[in-house]
Formats: C-alpha cells, structure tokens, sequence
C-alpha cells in the first residue's frame, strides 16, 4: 500500500518536524514497509531520506526563473526533493491550473524523473450526469500525460469528497478504479475524506493500492493508524 499525507496549507515548519519525528519513528518500530509519502507546504520541505518520503504539492516547470510565487526544480533539488503531486482538484479548481499546462508539468518533471502522483477527479454536476459524461471528464483529465510512465501513481480524488466527510460508495470507487485500471498499470489511489474509521473498507477494495489524505493525515496518530491498517491488511 501507498499511504500518502497531503498537509495542503497548514502546518508550521515546526508542526511538520514534530509530525515527521512521530511518523518515523512509528513507521520504524513496527517494521512498516509501506510506501510513506509526506507533502507538507513548502515551507516545511525538509532534505531526509529515511524511512518516510517528502515531496512536494506543487513546483513549477522550469529549472529557475521570472514565476513569481513558484518554485522551480533548481528549489527542489537543494532538498534532494524527487517526488511531486500535479493536477490536485484545488490546483485546478482554486488555482485555476487548465489541463495544458498541467500536462506541462507533468512532461518536465517526468522528464527530470520525479516520482509523479497524477491526481484525477470529477466534480458533483459531472457525476450527477451518468457515466458516460463522468468518464469523458475523466479521460479528459489525462491529455497529454504519458499513462505509461514508469514512476506513475494516480490518485483518483472525487471533488465532492475532497474536504467535505462525503465518500463515494464502495461500488463507485471500485468502478472508477477498474476505468482506471484499464488505462494504466500505475498504482491507484483513492483520496477524498478517508478517515481512520474508512481506511480499511477503502484500502481492501479491488484496485485502490493506497489512499491520499488531506484533513484526517493532519494528524500524527490518526496517520500513523492508517499506517497500520494498511499493514495489517497485507498480512492477510
Ligand atoms: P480530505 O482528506 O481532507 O478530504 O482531502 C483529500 C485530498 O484532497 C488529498 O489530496
């Protein structure tokens, strides 16, 4: 299982070395041999290459340059950072990120060997729409990015759960991962309100090879917990 934390916006450079040394040393003592992955703000961006991965929520495409606001490879480099998240809902629904310039991104970091968390997802209106409509938002969210690169995660993040305690229904999420999964051999992972109390019905499903969590990973211990679900399911 891939088990992935994605503080967004919150956490002090502090907070995350607090939350860092939890998770490690959980993730030590009980022998954890998951895929850990921490994005904190990039304030926090740390240079570790322990048992827990750090990487990055956003970067912009270039090596250095006039992009005010960004930060570019040449940033990321300093931190020995190779892992990054593109195409977020709230980088394109918030930050207005249009799908060519997340395919952008995802061709330059690709090209520099970054690990990519490619994240997809559809809004309540698309879904409310049928399959038909939801699929074609989909596959549109996947223009212009190589489905066959070889450090490949997808997360498949529904807008409506993001944030908001909704879940889509274990059916749902095993349909759209089986899509998926017929357009790439990459991990999937599912994101959007996973909680301590849905990890493991999520996590057992067909196809979901890990979660993403925004608000419930803010959290050391309720982390650390999924942690150790994911464990205990593959012990299995
Ligand atoms: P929540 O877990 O807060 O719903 O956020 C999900 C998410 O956007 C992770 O990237």
């Amino acid at each position: 299982m891939i088990l992935c934390a994605n503080f967004k916006a919150n956490k002090t450079r502090q907070e995350t070395q607090a939350y860092m040394a939890v998770v490690e040393s959980f993730v030590s003592a009980n022998e954890i041999d998951e895929a850990v992955i921490v994005f904190p703000p990039f304030t926090a961006l740390e240079h570790i290459s322990r048992n827990v991965l750090i990487g990055v929520q956003n970067a912009y495409p270039a090596q250095n340059g006039a992009y005010t606001g960004e930060i570019t490879l040449e940033q990321l480099e300093e931190f020995g950072i190779k892992t990054i998240l593109i195409g977020h809902s709230e980088r394109r629904h918030v930050l207005g990120e249009m799908q060519e310039q997340i395919a952008a991104k995802f061709r330059f970091f690709a090209e520099k060997g970054f690990a990519i968390i490619y994240c997809v997802g559809e809004p309540i209106e698309i879904r409310e729409q049928g399959n038909e409509a939801l699929m074609h938002y989909i596959d549109a969210q996947f223009e212009g990015i190589d489905v066959n690169y070889a450090d490949l995660i997808v997360a498949y993040e529904p807008v409506w759960a993001i944030g908001t305690g909704l879940t889509p229904t274990t059916d749902q999420i095993v349909d759209m991962h089986t899509a998926l999964r017929s357009k790439t051999h990459a991990p999937l992972l599912y994101g959007g309100s996973v909680k301590v109390d849905n990890a493991r019905s999520i996590m057992e499903l067909q196809n979901v090879d890990g979660v993403l969590v925004g608000s419930a990973s803010l959290s050391a211990n309720d982390f650390c917990e999924m942690i150790a679900l994911a464990a205990e399911l593959k012990q299995q």
